[in-house]
């Protein structure tokens, strides 16, 4: 399992920030050695060593695992625990319709394994419309769709029916945010709650960061976001259609984020026609290893660039990924 390794001396400061950043471990029990402590942790962690090291659990604490032996078969154990996110204290399953007569010890294992767990709701569907939103049902626990969630060191509040967004981005999202240098000016197309424009200003020394998003639900989030994290100074937001809001920021940027996987190629022209010579577009786009391929040529075909490189940053089903292709317009 993953552990925070630190030397003693600097025990309790750092596990009160793993404990402040929701990503301590206290299902297990922590360990240490003449020179070191290992905190177990659930969650990404930047700015300490990480390090594999297998730590016994707590006695008394059943997982979610354990306490679903007996009542489902172990494959179905195993999906469910595989493919389930948080979002605050929110937990978001996907179980098929034939499990559904078993959701009552599927519920109450979960908030018995997970006291930060409160709400449990299953997936119905797949991301729809423009503002790719996800239709749920309530499994138990209390009835809430609005969670407040951390990563990697910022705050963002949402509403999981309202609005779009995906923990399983939040490396992705520090791999941008790290490429950024300082006084970069960015632009950040559909935005969402802001939580990219967030983790940048938090990661890097980007000078101002641009958000655009059509959803008038996530532009409300995205602005308490801007507040509840005190970077108004450095997020500008602005609520509406890139087509019709970029062209009236009138700016050209140094870098374009583009996290629309399944239509970002109808808005590439939009984004070449706005970034500033030698800087620098993430391109987000759903597709299969030979597809990626060929949509990086109609890329190429479309302006002078450099491909800086190729990302896997998810996966949508067996074959297709998403893919972040970053390249510099030169
Ligand atoms: C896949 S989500 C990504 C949201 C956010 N960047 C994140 O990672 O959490 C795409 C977002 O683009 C927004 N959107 C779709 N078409 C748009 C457009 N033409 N102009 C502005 N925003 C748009 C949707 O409402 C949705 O919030």
């Amino acid at each position: 399992m993953k552990c925070v390794r630190v030397n003693l001396k600097e025990a309790e400061k750092v596990k009160k920030k793993l404990t402040d950043l929701e990503v301590f471990d206290d299902n297990y029990l922590v360990e240490k050695d003449e020179q070191y402590i290992y905190f177990p942790i659930n969650g990404i962690v930047n700015d300490y060593e990480i390090v594999d090291k297998n730590l016994d659990r707590k006695r008394n604490h059943l997982s979610f695992e354990d306490l679903l032996k007996n009542k489902l078969e172990d494959e179905e154990i195993e999906l469910i625990s595989k493919s389930f996110d948080v979002i605050g204290d929110i937990a978001i399953l996907e179980v098929d319709d034939k499990l559904l007569d078993k959701k009552e010890f599927i519920v109450e294992a979960l908030l018995k394994s997970n006291k930060n767990i409160k709400t449990v709701i299953r997936k119905k569907g797949i991301h729809e419309g423009v503002c790719r939103l996800q239709d749920y049902e309530f499994l138990g626990g209390v009835e809430n769709y609005e969670a407040l969630y951390k990563e990697s060191g910022i705050l963002v509040k949402l509403d999981v029916r309202k609005t779009y967004f995906s923990p399983r981005l939040s490396t992705e999202r520090l791999r941008i945010s790290r490429q950024i240098t300082p006084d970069e000016n960015v632009l950040v197309m559909f935005s969402g709650v802001a939580v990219y424009g967030l983790i940048i200003i938090k990661h890097s020394k980007a000078n101002l960061v641009y958000c655009v998003e059509i959803n008038e639900d996530a532009s409300k989030y995205a602005e308490e976001n801007v507040n509840l994290n005190k970077f108004s100074n450095k997020i500008r937001l602005f609520c509406g259609d890139v087509n019709e809001v970029v062209p009236k920021i009138g700016k050209k940027f140094d870098r374009i984020l583009m996290p629309l996987p399944k239509t970002s190629i109808d808005f590439l022209d939009l984004a070449l026609s706005h970034i500033k010579k030698g800087g620098i577009i993430h391109f987000y786009c759903f597709a299969d290893e030979q597809e990626v391929v060929k949509i990086v040529s109609s890329i190429k075909e479309r302006c002078k660039c450099e491909i800086l490189g190729i990302f896997k940053c998810g996966q949508a089903s067996p074959r297709i990924f998403r893919y972040c292709i970053d390249f510099r317009v030169l």
